[in-house]
């Protein structure tokens, strides 16, 4: 059992403080927001995450976590861990006032030998800055970057189940000390520099932006030449050098890391004389992306009175609450600018999109948002939209365009039952203009092969993707 500490209860911190204690240790978590403290010591936790709340229950119930906003109970912890925010500057650079805020806060308190383990996605050389501050070497703490590559969505399991720990410190004993706290999970612990820590955090998220916006730009090719950008995923996803992950095509990227990572890592690039094409391609066509479903739908709508647009799905990804850099809400934006009526459900986000968009009409059930809608965008693939019950939405709709923004729904089947069923880049068939496809309709015994639909006869996005269409792999962190 170590005692630690950590600042911040979002999505990383609260999710950390709730890990390391069901992994055995003492943990104290610090928060700024009192509304926050005050909930969580309450049960009511601020954001939803699949297993979390048992966690933050059992463990706090146990006495092995708790929640404070007083920093001077950092002096018990032996290691502290910071999960604030670093968000965009107005340059794009990432702003690390919160972090420094943090450090300010904490100095005053801990004892000599503390090591400051920072979780925050920082760009290359802040380890290296705060190790360096006059305060910090006169506290005598230890710096260590201990980057976070948990999904939102999958936190718990993440952090519980990490590909790897990365440990970017200084000293070996720093190392030691930092990888007793993961000692009980079974993951290798990658020890390295504080500068390649942090650079490979950054390297991740823009190299998973970039599978997904370069499978974007080939949708636009497929749905240009007839040809069907799920095959075309599926195929160069069996390449074992390739791998089936983030090779989804639709709406694009978004979060609260992956928009803000790809331009700090761009600007942190520039200022160090790098020239970086690629990360700026990555975000623009991420950016068309959008665009492109807005445009399918006012095209639905064009000539209609007093149009409606149901969007399903307002959080980033599925199984969190979390709307920022949400594509679906900067759709709803552009229609609402537009005049449209925009009526939107999500299961868990809500409020957090009311919040940030209050001109939509926000609706708890789904078919709700859809009766009378001209359109419908599906923005978040949530896994109750597969369950919907199509005929009756047919029924419901005043018009018949399901814009596909997640390329996860049965085109074949919606247009059957009269939808006019849009995608990014699956083949013309599946949109409602072609014959049945050719995928699964050879007999591979007739061929004396042993050709299938996907490889090993299995369905294809099982065989493809790993998981079923309910599940993203399209946006993580
Ligand atoms: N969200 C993710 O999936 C994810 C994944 C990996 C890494 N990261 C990185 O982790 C960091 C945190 O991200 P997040 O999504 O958890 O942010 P968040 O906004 O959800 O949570 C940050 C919390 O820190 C609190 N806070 C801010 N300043 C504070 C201070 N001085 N003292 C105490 N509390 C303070 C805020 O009130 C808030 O509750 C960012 O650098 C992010 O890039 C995020």
């Amino acid at each position: 059992m170590v005692p630690v500490a950590v600042v911040g209860a979002g999505y990383v911190g609260l999710v950390t403080a709730a890990c390391l204690s069901e992994l055995g240790h003492r943990v104290t978590c610090i928060e700024v927001d009192e509304t926050k403290v005050i909930a969580l010591g309450a049960g009511d936790l601020p954001i939803h995450e699949p297993g979390l709340r048992e966690l933050v229950w059992k463990n706090a119930r146990d006495g092995h976590l708790q929640f404070t906003g007083d920093y001077e109970r950092t002096r018990y912890a032996e290691s502290v861990f910071i999960a604030v925010p670093t968000p965009s500057g107005d340059d794009g650079s990432a702003d690390l006032s919160y972090v420094l805020q943090a450090m300010d806060s904490l100095v005053p308190h801990v004892q000599p030998g503390t090591i400051i383990v920072i979780k925050s996605t920082v760009p290359v050389g802040t380890g290296d800055g705060i190790a360096r501050l006059q305060s910090v070497l006169n506290a005598r703490i230890e710096v260590v970057s201990n980057p976070e590559f948990l999904r939102q969505g999958t936190a718990v399991h993440d952090f519980l189940h990490p590909d790897r720990v990365v440990i970017g410190a200084e000293s070996a004993e720093a190392v030691e000390r930092v990888a007793r706290i993961y000692a009980s999970l079974e993951a290798p612990i990658i020890a390295v520099d504080r500068r390649s820590a942090e650079l490979a955090k950054y390297t991740a998220n823009a190299l998973l932006a970039t599978r997904i916006s370069f499978m974007n730009e080939i949708s636009h090719i497929a749905a240009a030449v007839n040809a069907d950008i799920d095959d075309v995923a599926r195929i160069v996803g069996m390449d074992r050098r390739i791998g089936p992950a983030f090779l989804r095509s639709g709406l694009g990227w978004g979060g609260s890391c992956f928009p803000k990572d790809v331009l700090a890592l761009s600007s942190a690039a520039s200022s160090h004389g790098c020239y970086t094409p690629i990360l700026q391609a990555v975000y623009e066509v991420n950016q068309l992306q959008g665009k492109h479903a807005a445009e399918l739908l006012l095209e639905a709508i064009s000539g209609i009175d007093d149009p409606i647009v149901a969007i399903l799905g307002l959080a980033f990804k599925p199984n969190t609450d979390d709307v920022r850099g949400s594509p679906a809400l900067g759709i709803a934006q552009q229609l609402v600018e537009e005049g449209i009526i925009v009526r939107a459900h999500d299961p868990f986000a809500l409020v957090n999109a009311g919040l940030v968009l209050p001109d939509v009409e926000y609706r708890e059930d789904a078919y709700s948002a859809l009766d009378g809608a001209d359109a419908v965008l599906l923005a978040t693939e949530w896994e109750e939209y597969y369950d919907l019950d199509w005929i009756l939405v047919r029924e419901s709709m005043r018009g018949k365009t399901v814009v596909d923004g997640r390329n996860a729904l049965n085109g074949v089947l919606l247009n059957e039952l009269g939808f006019l069923y849009r995608s990014f880049g699956r083949a013309a068939q599946t949109n409602g203009n072609g014959s049945a496809p050719h995928a699964g309709t050879i007999d591979a015994s007739t061929l004396g092969g042993t050709m299938q639909t996907n490889g090993n006869g299995a369905a294809p996005y099982e065989a493809a993707f790993g998981s079923p269409p309910g599940v993203s792999e399209a946006v993580a962190e």
